[in-house]
C-alpha cells in the first residue's frame, strides 16, 4: 500500500474528522491510480488514516478508517453490519436507507433496502472496483434469495470517470416493488423511479403532517409518488392535490391512493409547481396545508446565488397561495444551503409576499440518513413547518 502525504497547511481538516481530501491538498498526486487504497500522513509525516484515492477527481481521497487496518471484505461487512444494527433498532419493517455513505463511514456507497430488494449506488471508483465484494457481503448478510439493483445513474459517477448504468442482477426482475413507510404502502418501479427508487429521508417529517391533516385541503407539490399527500390522507385530509412535472410518478401516486383504499378527493396534476402556485394564488379555495419539497436547486457552490433566488421565488408563491392561518412544510435538499440560510430565504419569501409566519418545527433528514458531525455535506436536508398568519 502506498503512502500519501498532505501538503503543509492542509492537515487540519482531515485530522479533525473531515473525510474528504481535495486534489490540491496532496503532495505528488500523479503517483496514484484510481481506486487505490492509501495510507495517509500529515505534512509532519504522522499517520492520520487509511483511505482511497481517485487522482482524476477533485475530491481525491475519501478516508475509510483512522486505524491502520486492512480494507477487505470483513471491513466492508462490519461497516454494513453496524449500519444494519442501527436500522433494526429504529424501524420495525425492512424499508429504509441501509447505508448512507459518509454518514455511515463508508464513503461512496448508498444502499436502500426494500425488504429483500437492495437498490445500490456506487458513486466512486473504489466503490465500483469493489462491486463484487459489496454484493457478496449483502448475499452473506441477507441470503442468496435477495435481489440487488445497481442504480448507477448518479451524475457524481461522471466526476469519477465512471459510466452511468442501471441493472438488476436478477434479470427477471421488472422493477416493481411495494414499500412501506409510516404504515402506508407505496408502489414504485425502482428501475424507472428517481434516485434509488424512493426518498426515505422525509419519513419523520411526513409524520408531522398528521397534526394538521384532519378535514384539510392539502397540496403536495413536487409530490413524486405521493409520500406527503398519502400521509395527509391517512390522517383525515378531505382533499389532496398531487403536483409534479412527471406523468410517471403521478401515475404511481394515483395507484398508491387506491392501494391504501383512501377515498377522499384527490387530483393528480402534471404541471410546473410555480405555474400551479401562480394559478392557485388566484383561486377562491386555497389550501390549508401546502408541501414544498423541490429537487436540489444548488448543484454547485458557484450557482448558489441563483439558487437562493429560485428558492425565494418558489416560496413567495407558496405564501401567496396558502389560506390565512394555513400551514406550509417547506424544504431544501441542497447541501450548500445551511439551516440559517434557509430561514433567511423563507423570511425573504414571506416579506416579498407580504406575509408573516411562525416556525412550529425545524425539519431534517430521517434517522436512516445519519449526519456525520464533521461533514456538513452529510446534513443536506433542511426544512420548516410553519404557520402563515
Ligand atoms: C425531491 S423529489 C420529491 C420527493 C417527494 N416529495 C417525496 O417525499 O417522496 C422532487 C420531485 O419534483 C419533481 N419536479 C422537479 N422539478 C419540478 C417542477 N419544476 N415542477 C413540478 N415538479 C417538479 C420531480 O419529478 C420529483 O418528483
Amino acid at each position: 500500500m502506498k503512502n500519501l502525504y498532505l501538503k503543509k497547511s492542509c492537515d487540519k481538516r482531515a485530522q479533525n474528522g473531515y473525510l474528504w481530501i481535495f486534489s490540491n491538498e496532496i503532495e505528488d498526486i500523479g503517483n496514484y491510480s484510481p481506486g487505490e487504497v492509501v495510507r495517509i500522513f500529515n505534512s509532519s509525516k504522522e499517520f492520520i488514516g487509511i483511505g482511497y484515492i481517485n487522482p482524476h477527481s477533485l475530491i481525491s481521497v475519501r478516508i475509510l478508517s483512522r486505524k491502520d487496518i486492512n480494507i477487505d471484505e470483513s471491513f466492508i461487512e462490519n461497516r454494513i453490519k453496524s449500519a444494519l444494527a442501527l436500522r433494526e433498532k429504529l424501524y420495525h419493517k425492512p424499508f429504509y436507507r441501509l447505508l448512507y455513505s459518509e454518514g455511515d463511514f463508508l464513503p461512496g456507497i448508498i444502499i436502500d433496502r426494500y425488504n429483500d430488494i437492495f437498490s445500490i449506488q456506487l458513486n466512486t471508483y473504489w466503490a465500483e472496483k469493489n462491486k463484487d465484494l459489496i454484493i457478496n457481503t449483502l448475499y452473506n448478510l441477507f441470503g442468496n434469495n435477495i435481489n440487488i439493483v445497481l442504480k448507477n445513474d448518479n451524475k457524481m459517477r461522471l466526476l469519477e470517470t465512471l459510466p452511468l448504468k442501471v441493472e438488476s442482477l436478477n434479470k427477471d426482475f421488472n422493477g416493481d416493488i411495494i414499500l412501506e413507510e409510516n404504515d402506508i404502502k407505496m408502489y414504485v418501479n425502482i428501475l424507472k423511479g428517481q434516485k434509488t427508487g424512493y426518498y426515505f429521508d422525509q419519513r419523520e417529517n411526513k409524520k408531522k403532517i398528521s397534526f394538521v391533516s384532519k378535514d384539510s385541503y392539502v397540496v403536495d407539490a413536487f409530490s413524486y409518488i405521493g409520500g406527503w399527500g398519502l400521509n395527509a390522507l391517512k390522517h383525515g385530509a378531505k382533499k389532496v392535490d398531487f403536483v409534479d412535472c412527471s406523468s410517471y410518478v403521478l401515475e404511481c401516486a394515483k395507484q398508491n391512493v387506491s392501494l391504501n383504499k383512501f377515498s377522499a378527493q384527490t387530483d393528480f396534476i402534471k404541471m410546473d409547481v410555480i405555474d400551479f402556485l401562480k394559478n392557485l394564488s388566484q383561486e377562491k379555495e386555497k389550501p390549508d396545508v401546502l408541501v414544498i419539497d423541490p429537487p436540489a436547486y444548488v448543484k454547485s457552490k458557484k450557482k448558489i446565488n441563483e439558487a437562493i433566488k429560485g428558492y425565494i421565488n418558489l416560496n413567495k408563491w407558496a405564501f401567496k397561495s396558502i389560506k390565512k392561518g394555513g400551514f406550509i412544510f417547506t424544504c431544501s435538499c441542497s447541501q450548500h444551503i445551511d439551516f440559517e440560510k434557509f430561514i433567511w430565504i423563507i423570511n425573504a419569501a414571506a416579506r416579498s409576499a407580504g406575509k408573516k409566519f411562525k416556525i412550529l418545527s425545524p425539519l431534517s433528514q430521517g434517522f436512516d440518513h445519519p449526519i456525520n458531525p464533521k461533514m456538513s455535506e452529510t446534513n443536506y436536508l433542511k426544512g420548516l413547518f410553519i404557520q402563515v398568519l
